[in-house]
């Protein structure tokens, strides 16, 4: 061949190997509303930036006739691009060809990325839509299964990985996305379940569909396996995108600087009235939230499952802070099992990527009863304490009303390694309510006896001046100033120099 034919050579087998599974499937997978592997990077890098690698691998198998089923590239799009300019790896399961099964080869594919990503400090998003283990390999897979997990864990906590679930998910595939940071699923196309309905009817005698076993909505508000529920593939990248744009790329950078023109001064006149001046009244602590962030604008992260806690990204000042905070609007705040579970989760992302915790602090208690104690409240609310404790980024901490017993301590106390401890006027705090606290201590009394002390208890702790006189509390702030002192608060810890005792690791409680 001459240098011309050699060229229009490797041109028509690149053009073949970008087809996939062909034209045929790419239709079907249209058809079916799915986008291609390929468009949905190139949706999700901003335009030009993807590099494509081991575009010509392909399967060793001979098993079933494989040896004649050969595409380039195996069912697996792997590379390196951009996101908002910042480096990013990506790899995309490509259902056009064998069901973006995976074999022993792709599985080599993603660890190379995997491990490039660890090496260059950024970040990893999956976009999974797969039949699972390629079946004609057998156990090859398996141990392909094993080494992405093995990656996954080994970059916890050192880049941001982001599992997308955009098609079907099945079995210990399920698991890479699990040991991942954030997924994202979409309603109504993608599904995650360690077995499927047919199995599940056949062992438990279980009747149930694949969207109400392992739909978007089913885990993103039932299981918590999923952070975002989003109505669409574009909706879902669009997202992903924007969830990066709080993060660093690793843990040895912050995340980036996003410039704001929104006065660090400005008072939200609305927040001296949010709190109802009956202590038992809801309100929104999102009602809070939103109007202190630059820009009045909150990225709340998981907003369907456990809803008594709420967390998210936001920024001050142009910093990216992480948010948690109880929501008196449902359950009363109360902390039980879920809400445990998904606040310390994201303490210690927050905490993995130098992002500083706002905690906005409106706590009645844990939740008491069978079902509670039964399922492990304390295992699991030990979580919240211990990631706190742990955490070495700046913790701020705010009262805006309750914060009661050991629900107080938890929410990032002083004693816990909190750096700036706030409240408002209204706050109260105390070992428990006026009423749990009178019928314990006078059981007997009269009921207009116990009126009398319930007031008397109420005006001695039901505020934050006990706390305040102790310094406990370092400062207690006026409601439309809150903005101001957060601002405050992260400027006078942003450098912030601590670090635990050296260790292999802790034992969290699990
Ligand atoms: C090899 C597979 C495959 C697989 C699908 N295909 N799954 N090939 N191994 N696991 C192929 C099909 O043969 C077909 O090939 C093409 O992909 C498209 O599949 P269809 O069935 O035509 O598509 P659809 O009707 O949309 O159904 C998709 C599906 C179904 C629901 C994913 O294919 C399915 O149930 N697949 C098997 C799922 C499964 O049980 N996987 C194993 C899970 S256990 P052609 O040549 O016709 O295009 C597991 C263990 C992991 O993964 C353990 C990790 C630790």
């Amino acid at each position: 061949m001459n240098r011309e034919e050699i060229y229009s050579h490797f041109e028509e087998l690149d053009k073949q190997a970008s087809l996939g599974g062909g034209v045929e499937k790419i239709e079907k997978q249209h058809t079916s509303g799915k986008m291609t592997a390929r468009e949905r990077i190139n949706m999700l890098l901003d335009k030009g930036t993807f590099n494509e690698l081991d575009k010509f691998v392909n399967h060793r198998c001979n098993n079933f006739g494989m040896e004649k089923k050969q595409i380039p590239g195996d069912g697996m799009v792997t590379g390196y691009g951009k996101i908002d300019g910042r480096l990013v790896f990506v790899y995309a399961y490509d259902f056009t060809a064998h069901g973006g099964s995976l074999s022993e080869t792709n599985a080599a594919k993603i660890v190379k990325v995997q491990e490039l990503a660890l090496k260059n400090g950024a970040p990893v998003i999956a976009l999974n839509d797969s039949g699972g283990a390629r079946i004609q390999e057998g156990v090859n897979s398996l141990e392909g299964y094993a080494s992405i997990f093995y990656q996954n864990t080994i970059a916890s906590g050192v880049i941001p990985q982001i599992s997308a679930i955009l098609g079907p998910c099945a079995g210990g595939a399920c698991y890479s996305p699990a040991l991942t940071d954030f997924i994202f699923m979409v309603k109504e196309q993608s599904h995650m379940f360690i077995t499927g309905p047919d199995v599940v009817k056949t062992v438990t005698n279980e009747i149930v569909d694949k969207e109400e076993l392992g739909g978007a909505y089913t885990h993103s508000s039932k299981s918590g396996v999923t952070h975002f529920m989003c109505n669409n593939e574009e909706e879902t990248i669009m997202t992903i995108r924007e969830l990066l744009s709080f993060l660093p790329s690793n843990n040895m950078e912050d995340a980036p600087l996003a410039a704001t023109t929104d006065d660090i001064h400005r008072q939200v006149e609305a927040l001296q009235t949010v709190i109802p001046e009956d202590p038992n009244m809801p309100y929104d602590i999102k009602d809070i939230i939103e109007p202190v962030l630059d820009n009045q604008y909150f990225f709340e992260v998981m907003p369907h499952f456990a809803k008594n806690v709420v967390i998210g990204f936001g920024r001050l000042n142009g910093h990216s802070v992480g948010i948690v905070a109880n929501q008196p609007a449902y359950l009363a705040g109360v902390l039980d099992i879920d809400a445990s579970d998904k606040a310390a989760r994201f303490i210690r992302f927050c905490d993995c990527f130098n992002i500083p915790i706002i905690t906005f602090e409106d706590v009645p208690g844990f939740l008491p009863g069978t079902v509670q104690e039964h399922n492990g409240i304390i295992r699991h609310g030990a979580k919240i304490v211990y990631a706190y404790a742990e955490a070495t980024v700046p913790k701020i901490t705010l009262i805006t009303r309750k914060a009661y017993g050991g629900a107080y301590i938890v929410m990032s106390s002083k004693p816990t390694g909190a750096d700036v401890n706030l409240a408002y006027p209204q706050a109260e705090i105390a070992v428990m309510g006026a009423e749990g606290a009178v019928n314990i201590l006078y059981r007997k009394a009269s009921p207009e006896e116990k009126k009398a002390i319930i007031k008397e208890y109420e005006e001695k702790f039901s505020n934050p001046y006990r706390a305040a006189e102790r310094g406990y509390i370092d400062e207690i702030i006026m409601p439309r100033e809150t903005r101001y002192k957060l601002v405050q608060a992260l400027e006078m810890a942003r450098n912030k120099n601590q670090s635990n005792p050296p260790k292999k690791h802790g034992n969290m409680p699990l």
